[in-house]
Order: C-alpha cells, then structure tokens, then sequence
C-alpha cells in the first residue's frame, strides 16, 4: 500500500492568490510496513481544470526522494489563474501509488499594473477624521451566466467585505499587519456563490486597526496615515469567456456606521440604532449617502497575503458567574484568552451592554485592570430594541479570562455569552503529555500563550497596550512554537517585514512592524532574530529559501554588529534589554545582572554562526569561511574578556553561564568548570532559577546536555517560586510574563508591566518536546528528513509523550518507566530515516516488538553508546522494552 496524501503548496491547502514565481509542492506518503522510502515522484500541474489535460508542467518519472518543497519549474506562472496539481510516488518496495487527489494553488495578480482600482475613502472630511467606521458601498449589474468571480482587495487600516449581504470570507483583521509603507498584502477571495443576476451589491466597513489606531505605550495613533481607504478590484469571467470588472473608484457611496469607535487596544463602541439596515444588498436606496474620493497612495507596495488567515478558531462558554467582593458582576471563561466576546441581548432601544475585559482577579477577588494600564478593553453596544440582539465586535481583540458586566438590559445568563477565541488559523502539530499533570497544565498554558500571540503578528501580549511584534521574544519562543503549530508561513511574512524595516544601518528594530521611536533597534538578542528566526524554520521544515531570502538581512545585521564599537570582535557598546526580567536585576531595574556585553557578544557569535552555516548551505562559499573565521576570533575575544585563564566565567550569573555552554563559548576544558558552576550558582539558590528572557530558554538544555538532566527536571518540576509550575499553584493558563505575575501571598508584581500572557518563558516548551520527549531533527538533513529521538527520562516523571507533524507525516515517541522496565515506543513517517537512542539501555536486553534487534525488521543498525543503545531505523512503529537498574 503506498498513498499521496496532504498535498501542500507553500505549505497552504490550496492556497487562493499566491504570488510566488516558483512555488514549493509538498506531499506526505502513507505507507505500511517499515523502513519505506519513496524512490521517485512525478507531478503534473494543469492549467485552470482538474482534469490533467491542459498540462503545463510535467516533471516526469523522477528518481528522488523529495518530497518537501519540489519547486514549480514549469511554464511560467500567470496572474489569476488556478493550477491544479497531483503526485504519484514510487517507493523502495515496489509498491505504486495511485495519482494524489489533485490539490491547486491560484495565482493573484501578478502585476501592480493590472490595479486598474483606485484608492477610495469617503469624501466627507468629517467622517475621515471621526472615530466612526465608514461603509462604502457600489452597485453593479450582472447580465449573463457567471463562471467565475474574484475578487483582489485590501486597504488602508482594516475591512470587512459583503457582497449582497454576505460576508464574502471569514478571515479577520485583513489585510493583517505588515510594515504597511513597504508592504501592503491584499487578499484573494472567490465569489462565484454571491454572485446574482441582475443587480448586485458590494460593501466595505472600514475599521482604524493597526493602520491609523492607537499603537504603543504612548498613545501614538495614526503612524501609518489618517485615512482610511479601501483598494478593491473585482473581476468577473462569464460563461461565453467575456470579462468585466468592479473596481473601486469615485462612483462609490459613502456612509457612517454603527461601529462609533473601534480600537485594538480600547475595545468598541456600536450604537445599533444606528445600523443601515440591508446596506450592503441590492435593494437598499443610499441616494442620502455621501460620495467618495479617490486617493493618491501607492499600488506598488501590494503583495498578496502570505501567512494563514487569522479566524475565529474556537468557542468557549463561561464557566461561572462571579459577583466580586465589590459587588461586580464577572463572567469567568476559565482560561486566559484572546479573542472576543459575542453575546445576545434583549432590552429597550438605548440601553446598553458595556463589558470590561480583564486578565485575572486580585487578591480579594476583585476584577483587576491595572496591568492593562493604557488599554481600554471595553467593548459598549448600545441596542436597538427591536427583539433579540446579537453582537460581536469587529475590529478589535481583547486577552481575557474575566468579563465583568458593567451594564447589562435583564437578567444575566452565561449562556448568552460566548469567548470567540481568534488567533492566526496555523495548523496544530505537536502536543506534549507526560505523568505529571501540572506540566501537563504547563504545556496547556504554553500552547494557549502561542494561540493568544500569534495573531498575525508574533506578539509579546495580547492584553496591554502593546500587543507588538518584539523581536526578542519572538526568537526566544520560535522554536516552541515549530512544535506545536506549523509557523512556517507566518514567520516567513514577518521576517520579510523584519528586513523591510532594517534601519538605514541595518540595525534591527525592536518591534517589527517598527512602530517606536527612531530609535528603538538593535538590542542584542531582540535583533537577532534576524538570525534565529530565518534558521529556526530552515532547521524545522528544511525551509531553504527563507535562508535565501533572508540571508541580505541575516549579513546585514551580523555586519551591523561588527560596525559597533572599536574592536570588531566584541559588542560592548550600545544600549540593550539585557537578561530581561531577570531575578538578579537591580532593585527598579529590569535589566538582569548578566553584563550586557557578555550577553551582545554570546548572541554576536551566534549569529555570526548561524550566518557562516547559512551562507555554506547556500553556497556563498567566500562568505561561509568568512564567517567562520569571524565567528571563531568572537569566541576567542568572549575568552579574553570573559572567562578567566583558569576557566571562570567572569560573570557569576546563572544566564551568563547558560549562555557561555549554549553557544560553546568556552573551551572544552573548561566545559566542565562552567557546568559545575552553574550548578552551585543553582545549588546556593537553593535549586532555583533566577534567569530573565535570555538565559531562561536555555537553561534546562545546558544542565541536561552537560551531564545534569536531573537539575533540570528539579528546575522544571519545582512548584514553588521562581518556577514553571508556581504560576501553575496560582491558576495560571496562560505563561506569565513574570516569574511573580502574583505572589505568593497574593499580591501582584508591579501593574507596570505584568502581562499574564507573555510566552517567552513558554520557551521550556522547546526542552520537553526535545529533550523530555527527545524529538529533534538533524541539522544536515532538515525538517525531520532524517529524525533524532533522544528521550532523556528523569527523576520525578514515569512517562512522556510527544508527537509532531512534521512536513513529512506523524513523528511519536513517548517512554514510560515502571520500576525497572523501561518502553520507549516511537513511530517515524515514511520517507525518512531515524537514528534513536534508548536511554539506560543494554544491547543485549533489549527487545523490539518482542524481538531481538538484530531479528527486528527495519532496524539497520545498533550501538552501545555512553549515552545508551544507539539504533538506526526506517519509517514505522517500533516498541523497544528492556530493563534499566537506575
Ligand atoms: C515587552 C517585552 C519586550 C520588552 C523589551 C516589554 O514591554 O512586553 O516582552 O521584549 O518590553 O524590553
């Protein structure tokens, strides 16, 4: 048996309005048996039908073993069209599959001269600089038999898009948010099903979004532009092969809405009496509506969506009614979301539902905002009266658990509300459990703080007026979230944008899309996700292109660094968040006690790194040993400058030391030193963390890879502060941005800066899929085409489980410890190789399946190594049991 399944363009499910020249084909194998390997693919790709017979690429019976990323070399790809494509696949057995369902991608428009749409926005000065939602409207007639419809549409702040009163897709938050000056994406939508004959209507709402809203901790608004505008062009195919187009131009009408305010941060405001009610269907008469203008903006900085459309993903219902000691009124939905509220509602025209959005209680139970500081997070209806009501907001998101009513016509029923859980539609693809169930709830909170800041930018929180793309955080949690959803696409548009806004010197910005001060680049590890972010996805889904089309950016800020200061090979100048949030930072600082330029030049030499293995890969050989040469003379300057001739790290903190052995930056003889030292800084802190941002990702994955796994799951399965798992006493789900959000008596950190949804020190969840569950993927053959499984089981956990997706089907292993017998069971998809090593493992005990090793089918090789029985095996399930004596 031997199938094509999952077919994957771009890494999308037949994505619609794609701009890529070349792109990237990717199928998954299903097979029985073991050990199963495809020996050769072909793929057809057919112009505009599924039936194969206008084909224009046919590769042919092609002997490989790829089957990720196969670039489209056929003819050349043309502006709104669908392609349709299939594979057959040849594997090592002898076994053929049959051809794939087809899978297709379509095309956008290709060129930004094909735009013959204008800007638009409503002639009204009044209504362009109100805080009201603008609806746009325009008729148009249909005369024949349609065969096909799109629509090609963006704009200048946010938009919902009706035609004849239907939505035309459930996508949120579009266009999405990019650097909007140098890259504006718009969206590709078939309408074929709205279309009726006669006369049809299409409408736009208008929302600030991140375009021309408030951004930012001080109150910035409008950093984009003041107007909003809508750039739609519709383009209608007619059976009889004839084309016509909508587009948006002067001819279209212009009103206001009920959404009297809408804000990212402050919630909304819609006064329902206000509605036009069928405004975006044929019959509705606008001749009271105003007119609009056309704008003189670019169509140069169009690309077309990207990433994966951001939806609602989820419903929640509450889970309690609380009245607060102060006699409030909260909804509880039990678990710390992002998202929004829908609710129904019945009452007299004028009254109103106003509810506040918040995190968590305090102390004595009360609704608790502060830790919002600037945010709003109040969303008011004002209703119309006419029966039952239902509303959701539009153009806004809040991160809460708690809701409290502030006004509410009638009686208050949880079942009239509901949390709309929204977040980027990425597919999920890991998940972690093990006997531990307050890590179990750890990766809970993990996966929900990926959820809640992956909304179409990776955030640093979701809740107070920040909500922006930091660079640091984003690497620091990166190769988490590899695990959990599939991130390829959402990177690779947000590291675009990161290169697009490199300063002049190529310095990068803290936040990308760079919305702060002029100032506000280049922190050492905030700006290296320049490096990290590009290599991480290359690493994870053997992504080489993002290298390709990272690697000026990547170059650009390794280059930046070399620049700063006068010597070369250090980075000791310049201002940087340090070990963020560390515990060891100085009373009223933030910034932990690891010297910064220990710190800078660790992530120097890193990067530096990344860039050589990079630029090897890519070929630019001149530039490989280059860097290989620079990255050596910063590890020999980090010796001089920090670590003492007989081996001390000059700098006693915990994140010092847990960088200096990620980034092997001692030498190995004094590996050991520096292991030994991190563990008594560990051991005088009475096995307890004191690492920020910056230490903390790595910590658990020093101690386990130099000799002591058990500190790290001491660390991990500690239940007091500061640890994972003290937030988990506290009723966390969600990772808090402080290791004491709340204390233990109750109290909070300072409402400055308390996020209760802030995933970098979710970041350990890298460590219990890599190391606890040990899935990891060979840096030679990327994206799990040849797999590591390395379980390291430890004291305090009887089982572990994980399993990912990887681009080429289901990766499992999980071991379970019961006394003395050990189960380490892993399954590998077809198409690729694994090398595994069974911990505390004796050859000679071992048994697969029930068999010995060298009986068992599909194991090809086997070796006693330090760190147990060392076994290479082909795809399949595979059972190992034998006995341990530790
Ligand atoms: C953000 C962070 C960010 C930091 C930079 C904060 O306000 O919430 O997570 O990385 O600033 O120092």
């Amino acid at each position: 048996m031997l199938k094509v399944k999952k077919l994957r363009c771009e890494y999308r499910e037949n994505p619609m309005g794609i701009d890529v020249a070349a792109p990237r084909l990717s199928w998954q194998l299903i097979a029985d048996g073991r050990s199963v390997m495809q020996k050769a693919y072909r793929i057809q790709v057919s112009k505009d039908d599924d039936s194969f017979k206008n084909i224009v690429w046919d590769t042919g019976i092609v002997s490989s073993d790829k089957s990720v990323h196969v670039e489209y070399a056929g003819d050349a790809l043309e502006s709104r069209t669908r392609y349709y494509y299939r594979v057959k696949a040849w594997d090592n057995k002898g076994n053929v599959s049959d051809w794939s369902d087809a899978g297709f991608w379509e095309m956008g428009m290709l060129g930004t001269d094909e735009w013959a749409a204008e800007w638009i926005t409503p002639a009204d000065v009044n209504l362009q600089a109100s805080k009201v939602s603008p609806l746009l409207r325009k008729e148009f007639n249909i005369t024949e038999k349609v065969k096909t419809a799109r629509v090609y549409v963006t704009s200048l702040g946010l938009y919902e898009l009706y035609i004849n009163g239907i939505r035309v897709s459930d996508h949120l938050f579009t266009p999405g948010w990019t650097s909007y000056n140098k890259r504006l994406q718009y969206q590709t939508y078939d309408v074929t099903h709205l279309l009726e004959d006669g006369v049809n209507a299409i409408g736009a709402v208008l929302g600030n979004g991140w375009y021309k809203g408030e951004l930012g901790w001080k109150g910035n608004s409008k950093i984009y532009g003041d107007k909003l505008a809508l750039l739609l062009q519709m383009h209608i195919t007619y059976e009889d092969g004839k084309e016509s187009m909508v587009i948006s131009d002067n001819s279209w009408k212009a009103s206001t809405s009920p959404i009297l305010m809408s804000e990212i941060y402050h919630g909304e405001t819609y006064d329902a009496r206000m509605e036009k009610y069928d405004w975006n269907t044929a019959d509705y008469d606008d001749s009271d509506w105003n007119g609009v203008m056309v704008l003189d903006k670019t169509k140069k900085n169009l690309v077309a969506q990207e990433s994966v459309p951001v939806r609602v993903i989820q419903n929640i219902k509450p889970v309690g009614l609380i009245k607060t000691p102060k006699g409030e009124i909260v909804i509880d939905f039990g678990q710390n979301m992002v998202g929004r509220v829908s609710f129904v509602v019945e009452g007299p025209a004028g009254s109103e539902v106003v509810l506040q959005h918040a995190e968590v209680l305090d102390k004595d139970g009360n609704f608790y905002t502060d830790n919002l500081r600037h945010a709003k997070q109040t969303v008011r209806y004002i209703l119309k009266g006419n029966g039952k009501e239902c509303y959701e907001p539009h153009f806004t998101f809040q991160g809460f658990r708690y809701v409290k009513v502030v006004s509410y016509p009638g009686e208050i029923l949880p079942e009239n509300f509901t949390g709309r859980v929204i977040h980027s539609d990425m597919e999920v693809t890991g998940n972690f459990t093990c006997s531990d169930e307050m890590v179990n709830q750890l990766q809970h909170n993990i996966f929900w703080g990926q959820k809640g800041n992956f909304l179409d930018v990776p955030t640093d929180c979701p809740q107070r007026d920040e909500r922006l793309g930091w660079t640091g955080d984003a690497q620091v949690f990166i190769r988490t979230a590899c695990f959990n959803m599939n991130v390829a696409p959402f990177f690779t548009k947000w590291l675009r944008d990161l290169a697009a806004d490199q300063s002049e010197e190529k310095g990068v910005p803290h936040v990308i899309p760079h919305v702060l001060g002029d100032n506000s680049y280049s922190s050492s590890a905030w700006g290296d996700a320049a490096t990290i972010c590009p290599w991480t996805i290359y690493i994870c889904y053997g992504d080489k292109r993002i290298l390709e089309e990272q690697y000026a950016s990547m170059k650009q800020w390794v280059e930046y660094i070399r620049r700063q200061g006068d010597n070369e090979y250090l980075w000791n100048t310049g201002i940087h968040y340090g070990d963020w949030l560390g515990l060891d930072s100085k009373e009223g600082s933030y910034v932990g006690a690891t010297p910064t330029d220990l710190i800078a030049t660790a992530f120097y030499a890193n990067s530096a790194d990344i860039l050589a293995k990079t630029a090897k890969i890519l070929g630019k050989l001149a530039d490989a040993s280059e860097y290989e040469e620079l990255h050596k003379k910063i590890v020999d300057n980090f010796r001089k400058e920090f670590v003492t001739p007989n081996g001390r790290l000059a700098s006693s903190t915990q994140s010092a030391h847990v960088l200096a052995l990620m980034f092997n930056l001692v030498d190995d003889r004094d590996r050991n030193r520096v292991t030994n030292n991190l563990v008594k800084l560990l051991e005088q802190n009475n096995y307890h963390l004191t690492t920020g941002f910056i230490g903390t990702p790595y910590l658990c994955h020093v101690l386990s890879q130099n000799g002591y796994n058990d500190i790290a799951y001491k660390l991990l399965l500690n239940t007091d502060y500061p640890s994972w798992l003290y937030q988990i006493t506290k009723g966390a789900t969600t990772i808090w941005e402080h290791w004491d959000g709340i204390k233990e008596d109750g109290s909070f950190w300072s409402s400055d800066m308390n996020s209760f949804n802030h995933y970098a020190y979710g970041s350990i969840g890298d460590w219990l899929y890599r190391t606890v569950a040990g899935i990891n993927t060979d840096e030679e053959r990327t994206g799990y085409k040849h797999i590591f499984i390395t379980p390291k089981p430890g004291p305090g956990l009887s089982f572990a489980r994980a399993q990912i997706e990887s681009m080429y089907g289901i990766i499992l292993s999980s071991w379970k410890k019961d006394g003395d017998k050990m189960q380490v069971y892993v399954s590998i998809p077809a198409n690729t190789t694994a090398v595994v090593i069974l911990p505390f493992a004796d050859i000679k005990d071992v048994k697969e399946g029930g068999r010995k090793l060298e009986e068992a089918e599909g194991i090809f090789r086997y070796e006693k190594t330090a760190d147990g029985v060392k076994v290479g095996i082909g795809s399949g399930d595979y059972t190992f049991s034998y006995g341990v004596s530790c």
